[in-house]
């Protein structure tokens, strides 16, 4: 059964929950993303929320299982995100994205489709490729740096910087912590989420 005629004949399954929200977190591999989901998750869940994470690497092995790292498969995979994140946001989730998503426009248009439902949050989890290098969690810069990974994001593959994220966080300079605490007030500004009673 197709979604709208669902809808029509079940008006009440067509209705957005309220307080959800999607944040989205972009940057290169290893810059701190999946560390910060996971420090932010626990805070959201505290205050009440729903949390639902997709992340790039997970999601890679379910939703985008057989897709590769061309543009357009990256374009793909972040739509596939987008659209998934628009309707938990829908249901009142709190979805944490992290997704390298190195394209300025798929972003936006992830954007477009969430904000039909509720806020986007972008966070730019910044860290230059040197240091990301540096860090090299999964070995794959020394591959990319080698030649044996081609179009790896930040060696031989472009990572566009987002226009106007809400939020930027330096992980080079911030502990993880610092950085989590620091979109945690930017989601307490925007009224997204409760102040916390710290014990
Ligand atoms: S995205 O570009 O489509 O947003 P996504 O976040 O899902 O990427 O996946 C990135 C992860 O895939 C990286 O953290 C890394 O572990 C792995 N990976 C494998 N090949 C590449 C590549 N060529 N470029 C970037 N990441 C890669």
């Amino acid at each position: 059964m197709t979604d709208h005629i669902y809808a029509a004949e079940h008006p009440e399954s067509d209705r957005d929950r309220g307080g959800g929200f999607t944040l989205w977190l972009t940057g290169l591999s290893g810059s701190g993303k999946t560390t910060l989901a996971h420090l932010l998750g626990p805070e959201l869940d505290q205050r009440g929320h729903v949390v639902e994470y997709l992340d790039g690497d997970t999601v890679r092995t379910h939703l985008s299982k057989g897709l590769g790292f061309s543009k357009e498969d990256r374009d793909t995979n972040i739509a596939r995100i987008a659209w998934v994140a628009s309707r938990l946001t829908r249901h009142g989730a709190a979805v944490v994205v992290a997704a390298i998503s190195p394209y300025e426009e798929p972003r936006q248009s992830a954007r477009a489709m969430v904000e039909e439902h509720g806020p986007f949050v972008e966070v730019f989890v910044k860290a230059s490729v040197e240091e990301c290098a540096r860090r090299d969690t999964k070995g794959l810069y020394a591959k990319a740096f080698a030649g044996e990974i081609k179009g790896f994001t930040g060696v031989d593959d472009p990572y566009e910087e987002p226009s106007a994220p809400e939020v930027v966080i330096d992980t080079e300079t911030q502990t993880p912590e610092e950085s989590a605490q620091l979109i945690i007030a930017k989601l307490e500004e925007l009224g997204l989420i409760e102040t916390a009673v710290r014990a």
